[in-house]
């Protein structure tokens, strides 16, 4: 039998994308790079619970929950732990945050500190995992703001436009890692027979415009007049097709986000009567993917200000979010600030 093998493409691993990348700032220290090395590396960790997860009896839920008032399934607090343990000794982060946990993480004395700052969202969607749908953990990157001595709320609390970089691996029929560091989105597929990621999706653009939508409808009788007309106003025409859009809701955020950069459109997590700020927490979930999504060339905001430019006050904050397609955002912006009604 003949293999045949392309010698046109590269055979770009992530390991190998990663220096790559560092080699395009020739004062890097390497650092940065082996931060994102050590998050796929906990990233293999985490996929390889998750499959066992129907295999095994671990989809019990504890007893705990999380701050956010979330039971927290047994999953969620692996991810968390693999997380944390997988970067706290490498010497590259000075703090981290997770959804998980109502204070800061900080670095054991013993290790040493670097300059950088994670926040992260160590299992997205969780409430999906009994149902074995895709999931997924998101990760934000900054630097240290306060100059020496131990880090404090101040290095955590920097709007999303500080970030150096900012990805994502979803759970899914595949495990993907799809990373930014401000030069473009760029996603790997693993390939688990050798155990690597490969490049799949080089420079993701999200379509300047979608035909798909993404909200839980389930809350419309709690949002505001403005985002019932939106929602029912998406539902009669496509401007661009003169067709209705199509609706696709998985319900772990990271999904969602994924198939709007893949296919265009629009995702939605409005505030409600309830819930000014909506379910999302800015931190760990909106600021990693508006990111993302914005290097891609699209676009998300809170329905008054750039997600990006939002100055965070706490730590677990949450805040409306509408991210996707920039034609898609214009559209619902104007819905929100009411200069449009039908
Ligand atoms: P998490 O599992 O990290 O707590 O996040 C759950 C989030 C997000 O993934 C998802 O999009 C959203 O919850 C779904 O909320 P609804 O069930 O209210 O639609
Ligand atoms: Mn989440
Ligand atoms: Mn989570």
């Amino acid at each position: 039998m003949t293999v045949q093998v392309s010698r046109s493409s590269k055979f770009m691993t992530l390991e190998r994308h990663i220096n790559e990348g560092e080699h395009l700032h020739p004062q890097a220290t390497g650092q940065y790079s082996g931060l994102l090395k050590g998050l796929s590396l906990a990233a293999k960790l985490v996929w390889r619970e998750v499959t066992k997860a129907g295999l095994v009896n671990i989809l019990g839920t504890t007893d705990r929950m999380n701050i956010s008032g979330d039971v927290i399934k047994k999953l969620d607090e692996f991810a968390d732990q693999t997380i944390y343990r997988m970067m706290d000794h490498l010497g590259y982060l000075c703090v981290m945050a997770s959804e998980e946990n109502e204070d800061l993480l900080h670095i054991p004395d013993d290790y040493p500190s670097g300059k950088y700052v994670l926040l992260f969202d160590p299992l997205d969607g969780s409430g999906n995992i009994d149902a074995d749908v895709t999931i997924g953990s998101i990760f934000s990157l900054y630097q240290r703001v306060t100059s020496s001595g131990k880090p404090t709320l101040r290095d955590v609390l920097q709007p999303g436009n500080r970030q150096v970089g900012a990805g994502y691996i979803l759970y899914g029929p595949s495990m993907m890692f799809v990373y930014c560091t401000g030069h473009g989105v760029h996603g790997f597929t693993f390939d688990p027979s050798v155990g690597e990621f490969l490049l799949s999706h080089e420079n993701i653009r999200i379509p300047a415009q979608g035909s798909i939508y993404s909200m839980n409808e389930g809350n419309y009788g709690g949002w505001d007049p403005a985002m019932q007309r939106y929602s029912r106003w998406i539902k009669e025409t496509d401007p661009a097709t003169g067709r209705p859009y199509s609706s696709r809701y998985i319900g772990s955020l990271v999904a969602d986000v994924h198939r709007t950069l893949l296919y265009g459109g629009i995702y939605c997590y409005p505030g409600d009567s309830k819930n000014p700020g909506g379910k999302l927490r800015l931190m760990y979930e909106n600021n990693p993917l508006a990111f993302i999504v914005e290097h891609a060339g699209g676009a998300a905001t809170n329905g008054s200000e750039r997600t990006l430019d939002i100055q965070p006050a706490s730590l677990h904050e949450r805040a409306p979010f509408f991210v996707g397609s920039r034609e898609n955002i214009r559209i619902v912006t104007e819905f929100l600030n009411g200069t449009r009604k039908e």
